[in-house]
């Protein structure tokens, strides 16, 4: 380490579950990221709204602060770890405009407003680091941003909410309905008590954004992500999935469909049980990567914790700490492929199609008859006993691909179908 460098002076907005953390291992590994580093970090402050809150590591009252612009303006690199748009947008800016690379692990900020922070950032010529902003502390950023830098990434396919993959991964193992699962959830304190944002594929939708915008060069801003979540996903679904040797998982998809045009969505998704995806149990989170060069690759680990996500933090502290040394032009983020993101109308992919049938002579043909004159073609069609009393069976369709619009029609038609008794849902199916 060179005796001459002043230390480096870090302000940390935030000190909740990672923000406690990222004090923690800066206080605890001082001397080990001095020496990676070449010159000391110190820490200026921490911004807390409550001077007060019990934290998961306790910060000496020295370093609080309720005063966001003397934490900013006193720092060389601002880590904001508040979450959230307001006053976090506010806070980015002003570090931003005051010189300081920012390190941020917040991806709604990123999915609403990532263009204008980045525009903000190369005009006064300074870095934004996300790491943590996807999947915690699995390093996905920096291996779409550098390491594929040279690749043509086509698709990616992403566990990454794993309060999703708990919740769906506890109704297959244990049979549970999806309000036990959430329950469960909640007690080991994988879902909030508001669980709006994960269960309704909001947060994926955030990172499906963020990993589209990289991947395909391309402004994605999380109202271009087709989002729908897994409150709908009943026991029908994932048994019946399971016996055509598919599991259910919240999937985000980003894809490149043709040369101009890119697709993002998230939803509930069929996988074959062989895809490496299908392994990923309880809360953890996998990015599954595809691209023309590398072929698969796939990233898996914590996708969330104090601790492990202040890890991508620190990763992130550390580069922006070695170009604060060692100066060094930015990394910006390249949006010029400007490719046309598609509607989810747009979309060509496979479905399972569930439906309760009458149980009477004629019916399938009926049934065939009507996915035939869509042109949506049949893979396997399964009938199951409801109860010898019933007077209806239940059918599972899997189809060949076929677009969203098409698959629309065909819902519209059996659900006027004098033979369909009722029309159970669709789950589309991927990685096959
Ligand atoms: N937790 C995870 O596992 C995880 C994983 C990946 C990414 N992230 C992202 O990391 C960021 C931080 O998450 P977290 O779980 O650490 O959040 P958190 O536990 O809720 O902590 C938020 C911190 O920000 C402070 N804060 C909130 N609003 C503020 C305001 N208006 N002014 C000043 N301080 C304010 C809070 O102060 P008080 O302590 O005084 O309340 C608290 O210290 C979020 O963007 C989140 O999406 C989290």
């Amino acid at each position: 380490m060179r005796a001459d460098y002043r230390p480096i002076r870090i302000g940390l907005l935030g000190a909740g579950s990672v923000g406690s953390q990222v004090f923690k291992l800066i206080q605890e590994d001082a001397d080990e990221l001095a020496n990676r580093i070449g010159a000391q970090l110190q820490i200026s402050g921490v911004l807390v709204r409550s001077l007060d809150a019990s934290r998961d590591y306790s910060i000496p009252k020295e370093f609080l602060t309720t005063d966001a612009e003397s934490v900013i303006l006193g720092s060389d690199i601002v880590v904001e770890l508040i979450g959230g748009i307001q006053p976090a947008l506010d806070y980015v800016r002003m570090a931003l405009e005051s010189g300081s690379d920012v390190v941020t692990a917040n991806k709604a900020l990123l999915a609403n407003h990532g263009p204008e922070i980045f525009e903000l950032a190369e005009r006064v010529g300074a870095q934004v680091y996300y790491e943590a902003s996807v999947a915690g502390a699995i390093p996905i950023i920096r291996p779409l941003r550098e390491s594929l830098a040279g690749d043509t990434v086509t698709r990616i396919m992403g566990i990454v909410n794993g309060t999703t993959n708990f919740i769906l991964d506890q109704m297959e193992s244990t049979g549970a309905s999806f309000d036990a699962a959430l329950e469960q959830a909640q007690q080991l304190g994988y879902a909030e008590a508001d669980p709006t944002a994960d269960v309704g594929g909001f947060d994926a939708a955030a990172k499906a954004a963020i990993l589209s915008s990289l991947a395909f060069h391309t402004e994605v801003h999380i109202d271009d992500v087709y989002t729908e979540g897994i409150e709908k996903i009943t026991q029908l679904d994932i048994e019946s999935a399971k016996d055509a040797g598919y599991t259910v998982k919240l999937l985000a998809v980003c894809e490149r469909v043709d040369d101009d045009s890119i697709a993002a969505r998230v939803h509930p998704t069929l996988i074959p049980q062989t895809h490496p995806l299908a392994s990923v149990r309880g809360a953890f989170n996998a990015v599954f990567v595809e691209s023309e060069a590398s072929g698969e690759l796939m990233f898996y680990g914590a996708g969330a914790g104090g601790i492990e996500t202040a890890s991508a933090v620190l990763g992130d502290v550390v580069m922006a700490a070695k170009r604060h040394l060692g100066g060094g032009s930015t990394l910006n983020e390249s949006t010029h492929a400007k490719l046309s993101i598609l509607p989810i109308e747009d979309i060509v992919t496979r479905y399972q199609v569930s439906l309760e049938v009458k149980d009477e002579p004629g019916v399938l043909a009926v049934i065939a008859s009507m996915f035939a004159e869509l042109e949506i073609s049949v893979e396997t069609l399964e009938q199951s006993t409801i109860d010898s009393e019933s007077e209806t069976v239940l059918l599972t369709v899997i189809t060949h691909e076929t677009s969203e619009r098409s698959l629309q029609k065909l819902i519209e038609k059996l659900n006027q179908s004098e033979v369909v008794a009722e029309f159970k849902g669709q789950v589309r199916v991927e990685g096959v």
